[in-house]
C-alpha cells in the first residue's frame, strides 16, 4: 500500500484514527467490516502492538476475523463477549439523525447484531457518506436461498405500499454466482433511490418470512465520525448532540500513515 494516500483513503483512515481514542484497555470492541473498518482495525493493530493495547475484539465478518488476528488482535466471540463496549463499523450512507445504510460489503447481518449487542456504536466514514435522505445506496436485504424467489416476490409487493422512490430489487451477484455472505445467506439489493421512512420500511421488511436482516440500522448508531482528505474531522455525537472538529496535520507528519500502510 503506498505512504502517499489518495485523498478518500486519507480520509477513511483520519476517521479510523479518530475512533482510536474510544478504545480503551480491556474493553470488549465490535470491529466492522468494509475499507473503513479495515484502517480501523490497522489502527488498533498498531496500538496493541507498540502500546500494549489489551482488547478483544468481536470481527463482523470472516474478512475482518482474518485481518485482526493477523495483526495480533484478541479475538472472541459474541458468545464469549456477552455485551460489548463499542462497536466502530463504516457505512454507505448516514443521514441527519444517524439513520444507516449498511451491507455494501454484504456483512450487515452480523455488524447489526454485533452493533446491537453494544453500549455504543460509532460510525467512521468519509464525506460522501452523508445523505439528506437514505436510499441512493441500494438497500441491501440478506434473504435465506430457501424459497429465495418467493421471498424476492413478497418484497417486491412489500415496495409497492412503500414510501419509497424507485422498486427494482436485484440479486448480488459474484462474478456468474450469487453472492453467499459469512452466514450462507444471498443477498438482494432493492434499488429506492430515496426511503421516505426509513424506521417503517425496516419494520415492513422484517416481517417477511425469509428476510433475514435489511440494512437499515435504526437508532444504532450514537457517534459518526466523518474524516476528509485534508486531514479534517468531523465528530457528531448524537446521544450527548456533541460536535467536535479535528484536524489532523496530513500535509508534513509523513511518519502518520507509515506504520499502518503496509
Ligand atoms: C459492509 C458495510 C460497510 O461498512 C460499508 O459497505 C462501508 O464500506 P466502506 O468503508 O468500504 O465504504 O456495511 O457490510
Amino acid at each position: 500500500m503506498p505512504k502517499e494516500l489518495s485523498p478518500i483513503e486519507t480520509a477513511k483512515f483520519v476517521a479510523a484514527k479518530q475512533a482510536t481514542q474510544y478504545v480503551q484497555s480491556g474493553m470488549k470492541v465490535g470491529l466492522g467490516t468494509g475499507s473503513t473498518a479495515e484502517w480501523l482495525v490497522r489502527c488498533l493493530g498498531e496500538m496493541v502492538r507498540d502500546q500494549g493495547l489489551q482488547i478483544k475484539g468481536v470481527p463482523t465478518s470472516v474478512r475482518t476475523a482474518k485481518l485482526a488476528r493477523d495483526l495480533g488482535i484478541d479475538i472472541i466471540t459474541l458468545d464469549d463477549a456477552k455485551w460489548l463496549d463499542l462497536t466502530i463499523d463504516g457505512t454507505d450512507e448516514y443521514d441527519d439523525k444517524l439513520h444507516l445504510i449498511k451491507g455494501g460489503g454484504g456483512a450487515h447481518l452480523r455488524e447489526k447484531v454485533v452493533a446491537s449487542a453494544s453500549d455504543r456504536m460509532i460510525v467512521i466514514a468519509d464525506a460522501t457518506k452523508q445523505v439528506a435522505t437514505l436510499g441512493a445506496f441500494p438497500l441491501p436485504v440478506e434473504v435465506l436461498p430457501f424459497g429465495m424467489r418467493t421471498t424476492r416476490t413478497l418484497i417486491e409487493e412489500t415496495l409497492i405500499g412503500a414510501d419509497v422512490l424507485g422498486r427494482e430489487v436485484t440479486q448480488r451477484m459474484q462474478g456468474d454466482a450469487p453472492f453467499v455472505t459469512d452466514e450462507g445467506n444471498f443477498i438482494l439489493d432493492l434499488h429506492l433511490n430515496r426511503i421516505g421512512d426509513p424506521r417503517d420500511l425496516a419494520i415492513v421488511l422484517t416481517q417477511i418470512p425469509g428476510v433475514v436482516e435489511n440494512g437499515l440500522f435504526i437508532d444504532i448508531c450514537d457517534v459518526v465520525i466523518v474524516g476528509h482528505g485534508n486531514g479534517k474531522v468531523e465528530v457528531r455525537d448524537i446521544t450527548n448532540d456533541t460536535r467536535d472538529v479535528v484536524q489532523f496535520d496530513v500535509q508534513d507528519d509523513t511518519n502518520l500513515f507509515d506504520s499502518v500502510s503496509d
